[in-house]
């Protein structure tokens, strides 16, 4: 089930045309569906059904805090990787009693900021973070509450879209070593260890590699109690994929339930840290066609939003789908388009080839833009950034306005 979906021939999001939107705040810009959001938030909550669990929201995959808020409301937790998304979260009215911190370049001011609030955890990504949040958390005369990420190495050759659990990734510390590194934790006077941590890639389509992690990470944490360090929870990270195209992941609910069925989960809280798999599908880009250009064998649909607004397609040769707004009839005719946005390089593109009846003034939608999509957008070229609307029911809230052209320079200065 969607909520993007035709209505006499009009693109809606939810109960609001999307023509409607794109006229009044103009393109491009984003639109989230609220109940697309709240859905897939809850297919996680209930899979987990009395299990003590929480829900890290990945703030990465898209962080408006109107949707933050959102979670919050629901009683999320939070995935963070800067000091910028815990204010994030915080100005959304997160609890930070419910934020797990992760990346490998935490900064002395970042965990002083985080010790400060008092968030739930540390995910530790090598021996040297830990020395410094140890003293970090020394300084302060607090005790910092940690998990280490681990890297179990799962097989790439069975599972090649794993991309961050493999020994040649620079995330979290060689499972088979990290003994050494939690008997070391133990002993820190100013670190508590809570937990274990592993993410082992994003996008992933298929179960098995997520048990595969599971099933490694639970042997450590029985090797850890056998001397003496007691583990209290699991995260288990984010990495659930989507369908872009063709993929066929696991539903939100068979992903969970996979996992839950192994019986050694039972003695741990589960923490999971979804981003892509709640905000994916949960929004779509509208752009407006500038220009039409025929070539001879190609033609290029020349539109307002570009990689600035969507990089995935650039970055990693995504394909997202692109569909018109107002649909096109089945006897139309279509031609073979680039879909392509005004930035002067070659890799700005939104989509290629295409099949697509388009006219100069036509709205297009790209769909599957709620994750890593205005999160990742830029400036370039000194376009100012979307604005973004979250549409709930019939009504449309602008959760972000449209950057203004003074607002791009207005940090910069004039020699004196
Ligand atoms: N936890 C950690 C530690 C992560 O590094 C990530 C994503 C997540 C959770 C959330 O993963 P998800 O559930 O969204 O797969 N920009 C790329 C994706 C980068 C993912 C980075 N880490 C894209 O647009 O495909």
């Amino acid at each position: 089930m969607d909520y993007f979906n035709y209505k006499q021939g009009q693109l809606y999001a939810e109960d609001v045309s999307v023509k409607g939107i794109a006229n009044t705040y103009d393109t491009p810009c984003y639109i989230y569906s609220r109940a697309t959001l709240e859905r897939h938030w809850h297919a996680f909550n209930n899979a987990f059904g009395d299990h003590d669990h929480l829900i890290c929201y990945s703030v990465k995959a898209c962080s408006n805090i109107a949707i933050l808020n959102l979670f919050a409301k629901l009683g999320s937790g939070f995935d963070i990787v800067s000091v910028g998304e815990l204010e994030r979260v915080l100005a959304a009215g997160g609890d930070p009693g419910k934020v797990v911190f992760s990346g490998v370049g935490k900064r002395d001011d970042e965990m002083r900021r985080a010790l400060e609030v008092g968030i739930r955890c540390f995910n530790i990504e090598s021996e040297a973070e830990l020395d410094r949040l140890n003293s970090v958390a020394r300084e302060m005369g607090k005790a910092a509450a940690i998990s280490i990420r681990v890297n179990p190495d799962v097989d790439a050759q069975t599972h090649p879209y794993i991309s961050t659990g493999l020994k040649e990734n620079k995330f979290g510390i060689d499972i088979n070593t990290v003994e050494a590194v939690y008997l070391r934790a133990e002993k820190m006077p100013n670190i508590k260890v809570d937990g274990i941590d592993c993410h082992i890639g994003s996008q992933l389509t298929e179960v098995a590699p997520f048990m595969d992690a599971l099933d490694r990470v639970l042997d450590l944490a029985e090797r850890l109690k056998a001397q003496g360090v007691d583990i209290h929870h699991l995260d288990l990270g984010g990495g659930l994929g989507v369908r872009y195209q063709e993929e066929t992941p696991p539903l939100p609910a068979e992903y969970m339930q996979a996992m839950m069925q192994n019986e050694r989960l039972k003695d741990y809280q589960i923490i999971i840290e979804p981003g892509r798999a709640i905000a994916a599908n949960a929004a779509i880009l509208v752009s407006r066609v500038e220009y039409l250009k025929h070539g001879e064998d190609k033609s290029f649909a020349i539109v307002d939003a570009a990689m600035n607004d969507l990089l995935r397609p650039s970055l990693y040769q995504a394909w997202q789908r692109i569909i018109p707004v107002t649909e096109t009839p089945e006897d139309a005719e279509t031609k073979n388009y680039d879909v392509v946005g005004p930035i002067c390089e070659t890799g700005d593109f939104l989509g290629k080839d295409r099949q697509l009846s388009l006219e100069e003034g036509d709205l297009v939608a790209v769909r599957s833009s709620g994750a890593y999509g205005f999160s990742m957008a830029s400036n370039y070229n000194t376009r100012p950034r979307a604005c973004e609307l979250l549409v709930d029911g019939d009504q449309v809230h602008q959760i972000r306005r449209r950057e203004t052209i003074e607002e791009l320079f207005a940090g910069e200065s004039l020699l004196p």
